[in-house]
């Protein structure tokens, strides 16, 4: 077993890992939410809740977890989120998840704030990706951003609704972790006792949102993205979206099932019931909560995905249960890759998929077609 392996022997642990090798700062960027945090709880105490009705006599010799979104065959379902920041984690984090997204054979999501291109994750990567977009206020900006994932080979164009303005997330306040960095004896220090983060970071000392080019250096991207995102977004503005990308879109962020419904006569291919990992808007449902509701509006027109407090296998399958496709993974990977870049992130979704094999057996399912709502405990369908 590799030490990897053996340390970091799940998800929770790999957090700890992870905590140990980050600048409290940056640990906290990613392990925080917005306001009280209540819905980042929620997240996993919801997951936790359900409860599962096994079978131990259906003869689950064999299981097959593969499942199929949007054209392509994922080995498992389980993808990875879009998520900004990553390469203050890791040098090249994104290029280093996507290599492992690859790898493993599944999706990865190329968040607009990467610090690699898209272009260049999409030409050193083989495997399907989608790119991610925000709307804003200069639709010009999104629009270019839409070509160039066309132009690059993206197999779909994945825009995110909940964020049409910053977060206040009260760690990254107390943290002084803002954009623009501001720089504090107590920020410096919290670098500074972490020697194996400063000596990897070398090779990468300025990681930039070079998606932007010349209008966002680290220092100019806070400001940018108060002047361009749009608090009046709209319906209007995915159906300009639909008629501009050739493939599937898929809308993440939406939690109300009038918006699912909606996203369906909107020509949208896909949908991710998300509240953005608790970072938005503090006090929304838990995305495993809504995701009944959601699956049950699009009547089936379309595959419902979901993230949102995903740290076992077991949560996936109760995801599945609950009528999902698949499952997103945001700070799972984002672990993964700040404890040991790519291996990190291959780790993270191998765990998955044996933690998912494991419940499989145990549950009695072989197939995740069979893996419905009567695999949960009654009293989750009353
Ligand atoms: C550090 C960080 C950066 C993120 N950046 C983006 C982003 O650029 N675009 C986006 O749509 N979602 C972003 N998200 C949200 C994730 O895609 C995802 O919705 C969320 O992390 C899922 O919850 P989980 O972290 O509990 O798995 C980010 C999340 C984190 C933790």
């Amino acid at each position: 077993m590799s030490l990897l392996a053996q340390r970091g022997y799940s998800i929770a642990a790999l957090r700890r890992l992870a905590k140990a090798q980050l600048p409290r700062m940056l640990f906290d960027m990613v392990d925080g939410g917005a306001g009280d945090e209540n819905t980042l709880r929620r997240n996993e105490a919801a997951l936790a809740a359900i409860e599962f009705a096994p079978k131990m006599l259906a003869g689950a010799g064999r299981r097959d977890q593969s499942v199929e979104l949007l054209g392509c065959k994922l080995p498992s379902p389980v993808l990875i989120g879009p998520t900004g920041l990553a390469g203050l984690l890791w040098p090249h984090a994104e290029l280093a998840a996507a290599r492992a997204a690859a790898r493993f054979g599944t999706v990865y999501c190329t968040s607009h704030a990467s610090t690699t291109t898209y272009e260049q994750i999409a030409s050193e990567t083989p495997a399907p990706k989608f790119a991610q977009v925000f709307l804003y206020k200069d639709r010009g900006l999104t629009a270019e951003f839409a070509r160039r994932a066309q132009a690059a080979g993206y197999a779909g164009l994945m825009l995110t609704v909940d964020n049409q303005v910053m977060a206040g997330r009260d760690r990254d306040i107390a943290n002084g972790m803002s954009f623009p960095l501001r720089w504090s004896a107590r920020g410096a220090l919290q670098f500074a006792v972490k020697p194996g983060w400063l000596w990897r970071m070398r090779e990468t000392p300025s990681p930039t949102f070079v998606n932007y080019g010349e209008r966002a250096s680290l220092g100019a991207f806070g400001p940018l993205m108060n002047e361009q995102l749009d608090p009046d977004i709209g319906w209007r503005d995915v159906e300009w979206l639909r008629g501009l990308w050739r493939g599937p879109l898929i809308l993440k962020g939406l939690l109300h099932p009038q918006e699912a419904r909606r996203a369906c006569e909107t020509g949208v291919d896909a949908i991710v019931v998300s509240n953005h990992g608790g970072r938005q808007l503090d006090g929304a449902v838990a995305s495993i909560d809504a995701l009944p509701a959601m699956v049950d509006a699009v009547e089936g027109k379309m595959p419902v995905l979901v993230d949102g407090g995903f740290r076992r296998g077991v949560d996936v399958l109760k995801a599945i249960a609950l009528g999902a496709r698949a499952v997103m993974l945001g700070r799972p990977h984002l672990w993964g890759v700040a404890v040991s870049g790519e291996e990190g992130v291959f780790h993270v979704l191998d765990l998955f998929r044996r933690e998912i094999d494991r419940a499989m057996a145990l549950g009695g399912w072989d197939d995740l077609a069979k893996v419905g709502r009567d695999a949960l405990w009654r009293k989750r369908l009353d």
